[in-house]
């Protein structure tokens, strides 16, 4: 099977690329490298080889972007040529960062729902139903201290997440217009991190990340001075904010299940949250990255942002007894395996 992953080179893209060839599966990957490193996929190589698998007939890389329709054609087109069409897409490719929507919502709403418009355009045209989309859990409404599950109220605030609850909307749409044909995944990611056991793949470290673990990366490697935790007095076991960290192998294998589900099963939209369902504050994450890795990580608490939540993690049954998927690794082993990559060092 040949799947066409775009964003492929991102962080959570360029796991579930490695799973996806560690299984068999043949992959091209478009991606802009916006906000990802060509050094990405010589890592994917690298893990590869040191397994014994070789990429010549298995990783096609394409740089463009989402938005340039011609280049999606050509990949579809290359495909056919070489007598493997794309069965299946996987669409990482988005701009993630919350604080940067708010200040570019032109750019974001033009990048990620443009750019899905697109490419389902083409999709449709070479007869390629079969998609898993990358969506957020901050679609979701306040959740207080309830865990979310799928049919939890809808809220999103930022520009980000409104691209995100659009292109669903999108999705639901083409889904509706034809719908013994479309098999549709939207995963509702809550909080990825870690990296690759390996140390050499896993984030980049953006300048404008605003992601808590790139950023307790850099506090450990002295880049800041400090992290600053916003909000003490959320009604939470120690005041600060409480997520739902998830290993970005964990992420990758439910991507892979994702697509299993989908080819064996009838047409169907299907939206699945990937968390652990365990929450975890970020005083909790603190203390536990400082612990296995032996740095010191200095904070200060500052005042609550806008739109930013208490308690955000996921009910996770649906997608454990639909995908046959579990979360494997603990909040130590992300910890460990965040700190431990090699080209950040
Ligand atoms: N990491 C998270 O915490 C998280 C949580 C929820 C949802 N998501 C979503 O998952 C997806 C992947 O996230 P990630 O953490 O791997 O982000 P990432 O920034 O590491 O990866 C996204 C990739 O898409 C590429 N890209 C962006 N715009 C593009 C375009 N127009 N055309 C082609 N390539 C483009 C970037 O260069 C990058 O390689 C994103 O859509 C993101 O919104 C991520």
């Amino acid at each position: 099977m040949h799947i066409l992953i775009t964003g492929g080179a991102g962080f959570l893209g360029s796991h579930t690329c490695l799973t996806l060839i560690e299984k068999g599966y043949e992959i091209s990957i478009l991606d802009s490298f916006i906000n990802s490193s060509i050094k990405t996929i010589e890592g994917i190589k690298k893990i590869l080889r040191k397994a014994g698998i070789h990429t010549n007939h298995h990783l096609n890389i394409f740089k463009g972007d989402i938005r340039d329709k011609k280049i999606i054609i050509k990949i579809f087109e290359d495909a056919i040529k070489n007598n493997n069409p794309i069965t299946s897409v996987i669409h990482f490719a988005g701009l993630k960062s919350v604080s940067e929507s708010v200040k570019k919502p032109f750019l974001y709403w033009e990048n990620n729902v443009s750019g899905t418009i697109n490419l389902i355009n083409i999709m449709n045209q070479f007869n390629c139903k079969t998609i898993v989309f990358s969506s957020s859990a901050s679609i979701y409404d306040d959740s207080s201290e309830k865990l979310i599950d799928e049919d939890f109220p809808i809220n999103p605030t930022s520009p980000y997440a409104k691209t995100k609850e659009t292109i669903e909307r999108f999705l639901k749409d083409i889904f509706n217009s034809s719908s013994n044909t479309w098999r549709i995944a939207n995963l509702r990611y809550f909080n990825p991190i870690g990296a690759h056991p390996s140390g050499i793949i896993g984030e980049e470290l953006t300048s404008h990340t605003t992601n808590i673990f790139p950023i307790i990366t850099k506090v450990a490697l002295k880049q800041i001075p400090e992290l600053k935790v916003y909000g003490k007095d959320w009604p939470t076991i120690d005041g600060s904010g409480v997520r739902d960290y998830i290993h970005v192998i964990d992420i990758a294998n439910g991507h892979l299940k994702a697509l299993e589900f989908l080819n064996a099963n009838n047409p169907q939209i299907i939206n699945l949250n990937l968390g652990t369902g365990k929450g975890t504050s970020v005083i909790e994450l603190i203390k536990t990255f400082e612990k296995v890795n032996k740095v010191k990580i200095p904070y200060s608490f500052s005042e609550r942002r806008d739109g930013d939540k208490g308690f955000v993690v996921a009910d996770n049954k649906m997608a454990l007894s639909i995908l046959k998927w579990k979360p494997e690794k603990n909040l130590e082993e992300m910890c460990i395996d965040g700190w431990n990559l090699k080209f950040h060092k």
